[in-house]
């Protein structure tokens, strides 16, 4: 997190600074540990947003010095910053950083191996004389979680040893929360048998962007929009995450996932809720969950008999993005060749509440696309009477798009007369950009939800009931493709907008996507 200047109107006195702690990694020599978790605690701490006295600690089974970690630590986040050149550490920096970050070759499975990760963690805290205060991030293979946390429950690293005064232990778990509502639902018991509620961090990174914590602030500290955010004004929206990535050596993973799984059930329907959520009663972590969780209860179940009908599904074969040749998701390396796993997905979601009653929802996402692209775009009914009716053009709707990422910002597009002694009309557009408004760089999610988890503060961060109420609604559908016929894959080209089935699909509802 860049430290605020003068320019943005931070000022010290409003950051918050968590008590001193120790940061524990598990999985610390992965990919995302590397390129995302470790970098995030440089910033961190480089920008003073952490107490000066802290511990980093990464575990993971490889066999790694002490130095060699550091070293890789520092290559992950050149590759993490790829061209920021101004977020490279000066060496000062870096020293001051991994004066305080240590490796630890350890196995979470194992009794004997992470009660001698608690000695070394102990140790480590008694010469600098600090609490029993932990954040343990369980960056683990779903396989490998709960054993994991069994383990660190029962040699009292977390849990109910931990529960002393002064002291704490807060364990961060990654996506997924399992693969369907069953599978959810035993995840919540055995994490809720080892922990409580307050001490477990589900982390949807999603909600540690800017951009997204924005759709709050948007609708909440303005008074001019939410008259208007209703049934009664908005035709309908959609929601879009279209990536140019494919599979990035993560095709094990995908192959059991696919883009509903991966994007849908979790970020997009985050998204969706912060967009259709009730105002809170007031800013805190309880009251903004539980208005969210009432939208993922209001959701209208689609039956798997309606599965297809309510969704349209896709896998890229091969094409170009840019200008280089990209195989096809089959030729991924482990991917099987007749895999029948989707890597585009959009899906139709009504919300049966007084708000939102028949106004749908798009939810779209998809691999290997034309464009980056993750905004969220609301359509607003056209004038109740048009009064312009020998226009040579009609009138195109009010859009406003939440633009989430990459040209973060927000833009309002209205109709306005073109000059001249015709009446012509044409779509305008006003736009506010990120850069342009602030001076401060956007902080990475991790940057948040890490600060936030040292903080205490669980508003960024998925309730059980939450991720429940997304599974009850998920897991239908796949229920409903697994019955079905199996889908004619590939059907859109790497680079393209996606299948033309999603297109024709829309026009049914008389709609068109938002172009990319
Ligand atoms: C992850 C998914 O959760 O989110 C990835 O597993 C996806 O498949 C990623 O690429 C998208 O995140 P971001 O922050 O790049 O939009």
């Amino acid at each position: 997190m860049p430290a605020p200047t003068a320019a943005s109107g931070a000022t010290s006195a409003a950051r918050r600074k968590p008590d001193p702690c120790t940061v524990v990694i598990f999985g610390a020599a992965g990919d995302l540990s590397y390129r995302k978790l470790m970098p995030s605690l440089f910033h961190l701490y480089r920008g003073e947003h952490l107490p000066e006295n802290m511990l980093f600690v990464g575990v993971d089974r490889v066999d790694l010095t002490q130095e060699a970690f550091r070293v890789s630590v520092r290559q992950g986040h050149s590759r993490g910053m790829g061209t920021q050149t101004a977020m490279l550490p000066k060496p000062r920096e870096w020293e001051k950083f991994t004066s305080r970050l240590f490796y630890f070759k350890g196995d979470v499975t194992d009794e004997t191996s992470m009660g001698e990760l608690g000695t070394f963690i102990d140790g480590l805290e008694k010469e600098r004389a600090l609490g029993n205060r932990r954040v343990f991030y369980l960056s683990l293979p779903p396989t490998v979680f709960p054993k994991g946390l069994r383990t660190l429950a029962t040699v009292g690293l977390v849990g109910e040893p931990r529960r002393r005064d002064g002291e704490w232990s807060r364990v961060i778990i990654e996506k997924p929360f399992g693969r369907d509502l069953d599978s959810a639902l035993k995840l919540n018991k055995l994490t809720q048998e080892v922990l409580a509620e307050d001490e477990t961090y589900r982390i949807d990174h999603y909600l540690g962007k800017e951009t997204v914590q924005n759709v709050l602030f948007f609708r909440f500290a303005n008074g001019m929009f939410e008259p208007l955010w209703n049934q009664k004004y908005i035709d309908h929206v959609q929601i879009t995450a279209a990536e140019p990535l494919g599979l990035e050596k993560r095709t094990g993973y995908y192959e059991t996932a696919g883009a509903m799984r991966d994007m849908i059930q979790n970020h997009m329907m985050q998204v969706m809720s912060l967009v259709a959520m009730e105002p809170p009663v007031t800013f805190d972590a309880e009251s903004i969950r539980d208005e969210k969780v009432k939208v993922l209860k209001a959701l209208r179940p689609i039956a798997p008999k309606s599965a297809l009908e309510e969704t349209v599904r896709g896998q890229y074969g091969p094409g170009r993005i840019g200008r280089n040749e990209v195989p096809g998701y089959r030729q991924e390396e482990g991917a099987s060749p007749t895999s029948a796993t989707e890597t585009f997905a959009v899906i139709r979601v009504y919300i049966d509440n007084w708000r939102w009653a028949g106004t749908p929802f798009y939810l779209r996402t998809g691999k290997r696309m034309a464009k980056a692209d993750t905004e969220v775009v609301i359509t607003f009914k056209k004038p109740p009477h048009m009064v312009f009716t020998s226009l040579a053009t009609a009138p195109q709707p009010n859009l406003l798009v939440l633009q989430i990422q990459p040209n973060d910002g927000i833009e309002l597009q209205f109709e306005a007369k073109v000059p001249g002694g015709e009446n012509k009309i044409q779509s305008v557009n006003m736009q506010f950009r990120y850069p342009d408004a602030f001076v401060v760089e956007n902080p990475s999610a991790y940057e948040r939800l890490l600060l936030d988890c040292m903080l205490g503060d669980q508003t960024l961060f998925l309730r059980s009931d939450e991720v429940e109420a997304a599974w009850k609604f998920i897991t239908p559908i796949h229920q409903g493709w697994a019955e079905g016929a199996v889908p004619e894959f590939p059907n859109y080209k790497a680079g393209s907008l996606g299948p033309a089935e999603a297109e024709e699909w829309l026009a049914k509802d008389g709609r068109t996507w938002h172009n990319l």
